[in-house]
């Protein structure tokens, strides 16, 4: 079966590549032509565990192709799924609709009899429905299906996160019950994951939309209140990592989304806690439990800047700080709405002196934060002359580091690992003061 996936960014990329894994001919609809050049020649243009060889088979099968040609590749397509950005448009926390509306009209242009058009963007809810009268009033002609399938992908595991799905949530404008067409082409398309004992979950369209919404605020707020609890347990002599384990213990509760972090970032959850707040307040039942995690998101990224300020004695002018760890997680090169981007740029102002490395995001970060950041090649580069440590993202390669190998290359001896990669006695018994989120505050050091 002939799909037209419109968008090469990060979720059509890796949705495109995986449909076509599952047997379907995959054409990847991309209107940038410099990011199409890229896709045409193999080069991703994101960094995704396994994605360039991934597509890179996926077009050897003669399965997945790259186009500009949205005419083209609709008329030999049975479902069409929209797969375009969603940004938070600027100052309101709405959902900019305008890639969504803008490919709803082309796909209306040139849509054939029968086509399924499928939102896999996050959409607010009601969007799907905007979508079909976008089509309707276009073609009033055309018979067409419309559905609801939003992707639970997570930067770095979105591979594993396609081909092994907790769920496939898909959302029908038409009454549940006897399976339709769209029913039957989407089943068709997930076959690996379809069956009795399948993950596809059908309900309404709005119901789709909003459980996309809903999962993601649900776990920005989860985090949240691990990020609060362990504010508690350094107020109050408690340890953030055994309080987690306790509560993660209960299977109502889950150990997951309990590690208490500089903030959360990434292109979704501040889009979409955003997003879901914006909709509900329209809707006339705001949610204060969303905004309330959104402000505490945002405070705590500031407020730890501040406490690096304070724990350098005031004089933070002659602090040298090693960063590791630019992208708001690892795994990725994603820098939006990364901690790093709050953090440095108050400790720049304040005229700390900053070394920076990390593995993907550099090349990014780099034009986000201020001049005068040195970035390096090495972590073990960042480290030279600094008097403190700030490890802002979990990398492997950095939790990899030993105290024996950053100490001679030191002037000081503080290290905050704000993502609990290292081990606490292991840098106390090598002479350093260690700091991690949740447990004992280090006294103000004043730098040499
Ligand atoms: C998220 C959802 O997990 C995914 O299902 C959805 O489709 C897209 O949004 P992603 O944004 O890639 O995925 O990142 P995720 O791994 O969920 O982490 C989100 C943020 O929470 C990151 O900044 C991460 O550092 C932070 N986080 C996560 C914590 O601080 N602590 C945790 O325990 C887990």
């Amino acid at each position: 079966m002939h799909i037209t996936m419109i968008g090469g960014g990060y979720v059509g990329l890796v949705s495109g590549a995986c449909l076509a894994a599952f047997g379907a001919n995959v054409t990847v609809i991309e209107h940038d032509p410099a990011r199409l050049d890229r896709l045409k020649t193999g080069t991703m243009p994101i960094y995704e565990p396994g994605l360039e060889e991934l597509v890179a088979a996926q077009r050897q099968a003669g399965r997945l192709a790259f186009s500009g040609d949205l005419a083209t590749a609709l008329q030999k397509s049975r479902a069409v799924f929209i797969a375009v950005g969603t940004p938070t448009r600027r100052g309101s926390g709405h959902a900019d609709l305008s890639y969504v509306h803008a490919a709803a009209r082309a796909i209306a242009t040139h849509a054939p009899d029968g086509l399924l058009i499928v939102t896999k963007s996050t959409v607010p809810v009601g969007t799907g429905r905007q979508v079909a009268a976008i089509v309707r009033q276009a073609r009033p002609d055309l018979t067409f299906h419309i559905a609801s399938n939003p992707e639970f992908l997570r930067e770095g595991h979105a591979i594993a996160d396609f081909m092994q799905p907790d769920r496939v949530i898909i959302g029908l404008e038409e009454q549940l019950g006897a399976p339709s067409t769209a029913r039957t082409l989407l089943e068709t398309l997930y076959a690996p994951l379809s069956g009795p004992e399948g993950r596809l979950l059908f309900m309404g369209l709005e119901s789709a939309e909003l459980t996309k919404y809903a999962a993601n605020a649900f776990l920005a707020m989860k985090v949240t209140f691990a990020n609060e609890m362990a504010d508690l347990c350094e107020a109050t002599g408690g340890q953030i990592t055994d309080v987690t384990r306790g509560m993660g213990m209960d299977p109502r509760i889950g150990p997951h989304f309990l590690t208490p972090g500089p903030g959360y970032g990434g292109s979704c959850f501040p889009k979409d806690t955003q997003a879901l707040a914006t909709s509900a307040r329209q809707a006339g039942t705001p949610t204060q439990l969303i905004e309330t995690t959104i402000a505490a998101n945002e405070a705590r990224k500031r407020r730890l800047a501040e406490r690096i300020l304070a724990l350098a004695g005031g004089d933070i002018t002659r602090c040298t700080i090693a960063v590791l760890g630019l992208t708001f997680k690892a795994h990725t090169d994603d820098m939006r709405q990364a901690p790093a981007l709050t953090i440095l740029p108050l400790l720049h102002e304040a005229g700390a002196t900053l070394r920076a490395h990390d593995p993907q995001g550099m090349e990014t970060a780099c034009t986000l934060l201020p001049k005068g950041i040195t970035y390096t090649a090495t972590p073990l580069q960042a480290a030279e002359g600094a008097d403190m440590l700030l490890v802002l993202t979990e990398w492997p390669t950095f939790a990899a580091l030993t105290p024996d190998q950053l100490a001679p290359r030191m002037r000081g001896r503080l290290v905050l690992d704000y993502r609990q990669i290292w081990r606490k006695d292991e840098w106390l018994e090598a002479g350093f003061h260690y700091h991690c989120l949740g447990s004992a505050p280090l006294p103000p050091h004043t730098c040499p």
